[in-house]
């Protein structure tokens, strides 16, 4: 029985995943923001210390983005901290007790050309928008992936980076009037339905993939060896990251 844990596992695409892996029988540790806010970095650490002790699959697919810039009680931009500085800490602490298995991103850019890294300005401050923080979040998360082998070399574990492209998940409802509907009306008539993000999801678990980062967009790959996956890059944020967890967990 593989053991499954899955942040943002409450509902939405994470929900669906969750759902369809217990009935086959998986252990699944599906969480969401009442099992700790991942937003901060304190309530990361201390939801890692709680997981079980052997972890086959890890799914990463909490997230949340505003329209506002929203400010955590840490000082902390809401969605670079849950998308991406609490997915670098969970991973950084989980994939040590991993003996091979996989980690599932939600997502990169999936060979999207869109989006950068603001390195001078990674919480937004000066220029936030919900498009900038959601582009610079999948570029992040590209680089987490590109990053992985360099820093668990050790670990035979696959890294792997799935852009589910548009899914009706509801995710709209955090947005203002009139994109609320906007966006809600567009997903429910061009996206997905979470039950068949979710199948897909499953059935990628299932192939045997090769160890280090493999990267989809809706399940045709994508070529993880261009300048959006460079090393020194990867490097670069993974310490950025380490210091700015380092500086919220005490
Ligand atoms: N839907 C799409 O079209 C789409 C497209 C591309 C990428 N994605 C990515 O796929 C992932 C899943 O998206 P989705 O559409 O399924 O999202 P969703 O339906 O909005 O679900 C979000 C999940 O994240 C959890 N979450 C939110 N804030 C949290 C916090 N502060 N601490 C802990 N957990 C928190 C929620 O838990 P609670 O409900 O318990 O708060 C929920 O389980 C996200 O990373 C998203 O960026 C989605």
């Amino acid at each position: 029985m593989r053991t499954v844990v899955i942040t943002g596992g409450t509902r939405g695409i994470g929900g669906a995943l969750a759902a369809r892996l217990r009935r086959r029988g998986d252990r699944v540790v599906a969480l969401g923001s009442a099992d700790a806010d991942l937003s901060s970095p304190r309530q990361t650490v201390e939801l890692a210390e709680r997981l079980p002790g052997r972890i086959d699959v890890l799914v990463l697919a909490a997230g949340r983005f505003d329209q506002r810039r929203v400010v955590t009680a840490d000082g902390l931009e809401q969605s670079f901290a849950i998308s991406v500085l609490s997915r670098h800490l969970l991973v950084e602490r989980l994939v040590p007790r991993m003996r091979g298995g996989t980690v599932l991103s939600l997502c990169g850019v999936g060979g999207l050309p869109f989006g950068r890294l603001n390195w001078d300005d990674l919480q937004l401050e000066r220029r936030y928008s919900l498009t900038r923080a959601t582009m610079q979040g999948a570029r992040a998360l590209d680089l987490l992936g590109a990053g992985f082998a360099d820093r668990h070399p050790d670990r035979d574990v696959r890294y792997v980076l799935w852009n589910p492209l548009l899914v009706d998940s509801g995710m709209h409802r955090y947005l203002r009037q009139p994109w609320r509907t906007v966006v809600g009306r567009t997903a429910a008539l061009l996206g997905e339905k979470p039950g068949a993000a979710a199948e897909r999801l499953e059935r990628l678990l299932d192939r045997p993939l090769p160890a280090g980062l493999t990267a989809f967009r809706r399940g045709r790959p994508v070529p993880v060896d261009g300048p959006g996956f460079d090393p020194g890059s990867a490097r670069r944020l993974a310490e950025r990251l380490d210091r700015a967890g380092a500086e919220h967990w005490g």
